[in-house]
């Protein structure tokens, strides 16, 4: 899908740059829909033509749409919306005093040119119903004013602000807004913002008085007004938190006050600490699972070393490898700040492990490890992490008999369909009747990943290539 920049790069004759600031435009002017209890429409004009086209409409969460409809992509000529015209020409914010009727409905509308680096690109319109907004109350006056001051900005191109803060969506007016003075001083606070501070232990009056006063910690008031820039804090008491965005009101490059949205962000952040207890949790159960395993298999080791029949020892040890393969899936889970790990870490585990364990001092033969699945959790990772363990096993065990010299490669990969692995070897190649072996090795392979749902094939081609496939959705 086109996003709003390259859809208005398309229709306008705006270049990038400029394409760019309307989508910022956009990004922040839920604040501006909010304050003049308005609907906001973004018009840009069709290039080479005297029509404007709707480019981006915003509903107000204050007060009721006047548009229930989607106008995205509405052409518009200069007749049907003369003062989105003149705004766009004369470079002024324009005022429509008298509301006109729109379906037996008195709307009011402003158009607000949008500057960029001294031209103006497009026209933002605010519309609102006075008959179906709010009773007008000190409120009500307030965020008018707020709202104009913001349009007048928009019309001077210092809204929206360069270097927003990109990590946190924007807080909501209704959440809760101080207004400050020049001086930084709270000179009005919403109800909500008011209630936010009381939770956080503040019961003195608060206008007149700097936000940094409150004993809450520091905010980025003070470097907002020096530098003019938009900024985030956050007001901290116990377990409670107010999340802040401190936007400078500038006028004729003069600071002229700020508004600060508010939002009491406790629940989130205790939610934040839950999860982090969580996965940490999780992490230490992956620790112990893993210790666990390798006390097992330190034990099936000292068994193998007592026991005076070759195949006895033979199966202990494969035993030990099998066991060793899960608890490096723990190892590595163990590791991961969530509960799921690339297999690729974990295979390359393996292959150390079942050098160190299998591959006589004397023996050539090198493990080449390629590509990478994508992040597992432990209820895939672990059969695959058994069955590689077995292939590259049998590789070793039976492919260089004569040689003991080559070489085995583990190869993974994701399409659309899911996760391939393949390990493959140099070696003699597969005996006619491996298929129908009798012996554990290749069962526990074949068990495992028909329980996965998947499918495993080997083909003998100047060596053996064994190719393991796990569908998954997404
Ligand atoms: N990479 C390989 N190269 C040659 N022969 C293999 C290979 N992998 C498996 N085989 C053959 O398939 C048989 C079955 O393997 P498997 O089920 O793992 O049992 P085991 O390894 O215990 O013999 C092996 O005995 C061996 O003859
Ligand atoms: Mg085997």
């Amino acid at each position: 899908m086109a996003t709003l920049a390259d859809r208005i790069y398309r229709v306008s004759d705006l270049n990038k740059r400029q394409s760019e600031h309307l989508r910022t435009l956009c990004f922040s002017w839920q604040v501006l829909a909010d304050l003049s209890f308005s609907d906001l429409l973004l018009y840009v004009r069709v290039m080479g033509q005297e029509l404007f086209e709707i480019s981006a409409q915003l509903r107000p969460f204050t007060s009721q749409t006047l548009y229930p409809q989607d106008m995205v992509g509405v052409r518009v000529t200069q007749p049907e919306q003369p003062v989105v015209e003149r705004a766009f020409r004369e470079g002024r914010v324009w005022r429509q005093d008298d509301p006109v009727l729109v379906d037996g409905i008195p709307i009011r509308m402003d158009a607000v040119p949008v500057r960029f680096n001294n031209g103006v690109v497009a026209v933002v319109t605010k519309e609102g119903s006075p008959a179906t907004s709010r009773r007008p109350g000190r409120l009500e006056q307030v965020y008018l004013q707020c709202a104009e001051r913001v349009s007048q900005m928009i019309c001077d191109g210092t809204f929206p602000y360069e270097d927003i803060p990109a990590s946190h969506e924007w807080p909501r007016v209704s959440d809760g807004l101080f207004v400050l003075d020049e001086a930084g001083l709270i000179a009005w606070a919403s109800p909500n913002a008011l209630s936010s501070i009381h939770r956080l232990g503040v019961r003195q009056n608060v206008l007149g008085r700097y936000l940094d006063e409150l004993g809450l910690g520091v905010t980025p008031v003070g470097e907002a007004l020096d530098t003019k820039k938009m900024l985030d804090g956050e007001l901290v008491r116990g377990d409670s938190h107010i999340r802040l965005r401190v936007m400078p009101l500038i006028e004729r490059n003069e600071i002229r006050g700020s508004l600060v949205l508010a939002r009491d962000v406790s629940e989130l952040r205790q939610k934040e600490r839950m999860i982090s207890v969580k996965d940490a949790t999780i992490r230490e159960i992956h620790h112990r699972v893993k210790n666990n395993l390798q006390t097992i298999a330190s034990l099936l080791r000292l068994q193998g070393r007592r026991v005076s029949s070759d195949e006895a020892r033979l199966v202990l040890q494969e035993s030990v490898m099998r066991v060793g393969s899960i608890a490096l899936v723990h190892e590595t889970l163990s590791e991961q700040p969530q509960d799921v790990a690339e297999f690729g870490d974990v295979a390359s585990r393996i292959c150390r492990m079942v050098t160190e364990g299998l591959v006589s001092p004397d023996a050539q033969i090198e493990i080449k490890m390629s590509g990478r699945t994508g992040p597992l959790g432990a209820d895939l990772a672990t059969p695959l992490a058994v069955s590689v363990t077995e292939l590259i096993q049998n590789s070793i065990e039976h492919a260089f008999p004569e040689t003991r010299s080559g070489t085995i490669g583990v190869e993974l990969g994701r399409d659309e369909a899911g996760i391939v692995v393949t390990v493959w070897d140099d070696g003699v190649g597969l005996g006619e009747d491996s298929a129908k072996s009798t012996r554990l090795g290749l069962q526990i392979v074949r068990s495992l990943i028909g329980e996965l749902g998947g499918s495993f094939s080997q083909s003998a081609n100047g060596g053996t290539r064994s190719e393991i496939r796990i569908p998954i959705e997404g």
